[in-house]
């Protein structure tokens, strides 16, 4: 068992929390990785009130927690109080300013987890009065930013260590095994979130041909862009790019913002019809570095299980070398 400050104020298992995903996190994925020991979170993503209470009711009495895209969250905050009528465990806020929600959420008990990029991000989290801070690095799939998951992580546990020892730190971007568990853990982190490594899952809502390609595809072919938002017509804050694979329609659009934006409209209904068809070439397949680590579509509590194990086998080997054994 590993266990940490994460494990003992969540009062989870395994410190391993699944990352709320647009359209891929919905009530079964959430439910089958609490059930495993960690704490799974719906994907509320940009936000679609039905699609929500279906994905809540999905999770039936596990106990769950929900994320959101903060900006897009801003623009409809009803979703807000929808989501905390079902009282989830956790709330999370990602990409934009939590502190207009943060009171809201904390006053239902709900822990506030606020997902970060940036060290000014960060302090915008502590104001707010994050519980859990996420230092999501750039290998990670879906939206994020530039700083890479090995400096970041290790920065703000000191800075959080000087300036708010309470709140808690959870590495996100590029782990998929007990290699990057145990990493975390050493780069001064109480557990990790999951974010790829669940999408390419039994129970994600990602659809199977997009996990094949994610299966075939190494950590090289993916690729930080914006061609998804400006297809999907997002207006996402500047400083934040997608992490998806570097296929067809990111290598058809990815060069030429201006064009594809005046031709997006209408673009958008054949897109939209390759997102559902799964079409794995004209859509965009949403998974980071991580996925050259993915090599079978499992069920959540088998790469839990794996994980925890490999993550605990590393550190004891590693306690090997220091006693010279
Ligand atoms: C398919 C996909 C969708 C995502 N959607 C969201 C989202 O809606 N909200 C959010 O906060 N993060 C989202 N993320 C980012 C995750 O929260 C997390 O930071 C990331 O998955 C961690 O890196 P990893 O993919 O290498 O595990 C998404 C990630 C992926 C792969």
């Amino acid at each position: 068992m590993l266990s940490t400050r994460l494990t003992e104020r969540l009062g989870i298992r395994h410190p391993i929390l699944s990352a709320p995903m647009a359209f891929a996190s919905g009530g079964a994925l959430a439910s089958a990785v609490t059930h495993a020991g960690g704490l799974g979170l719906i994907g509320g993503g940009y936000g679609d009130a039905e699609w929500l209470q279906r994905e809540f009711l999905a999770a039936g009495n596990a106990r769950i927690g929900c994320g959101f895209i903060t900006w897009s969250m801003a623009e409809n905050p009803a979703l807000l109080a929808d989501a905390l009528a079902h009282a989830p465990a956790a709330m999370m806020l990602s990409f934009g300013d939590p502190r207009p929600h943060a009171g809201q959420i904390k006053a239902t008990g709900a822990v506030l987890i606020c997902q970060v990029q940036t060290l000014a991000h960060v302090a915008d989290a502590l104001e707010a009065g994050a519980d859990i801070i996420v230092a999501q690095g750039s290998e990670a799939g879906g939206h994020g930013a530039k700083r890479a998951t090995m400096t970041l992580v290790p920065e703000i546990a000191t800075l959080l260590q000087r300036r708010s020892p309470d709140t808690l730190l959870v590495a996100a971007g590029g782990i998929a095994d007990g290699r990057g568990l145990a990493a975390a853990l050493a780069l001064g982190a109480d557990g990790v979130l999951m974010g790829s490594r669940f999408w390419a899952c039994r129970e994600s809502l990602a659809h199977p041909a997009h996990q094949a390609v994610a299966l075939r595809s190494d950590g090289d072919q993916t690729i930080r862009q914006s061609a998804t938002d400006i297809a999907r017509g997002y207006d996402w804050p500047s400083g934040f790019t997608a992490r998806v694979i570097n296929n067809r329609f990111v290598q058809d659009w990815e060069h030429r913002p201006e064009e594809h934006r005046a031709r997006a409209g209408e673009l958008r209904a054949a897109y939209q019809a390759a997102v559902a068809a799964g079409d794995p070439d004209h859509a965009a397949v949403w998974v980071g570095e991580a996925t050259g680590l993915i090599e079978e579509i499992e069920s959540a509590a088998a790469i839990i299980e794996r994980t925890v194990g490999e993550a605990e086998a590393i550190i004891a080997r590693l306690g090997t070398l220091r006693d010279g054994r």
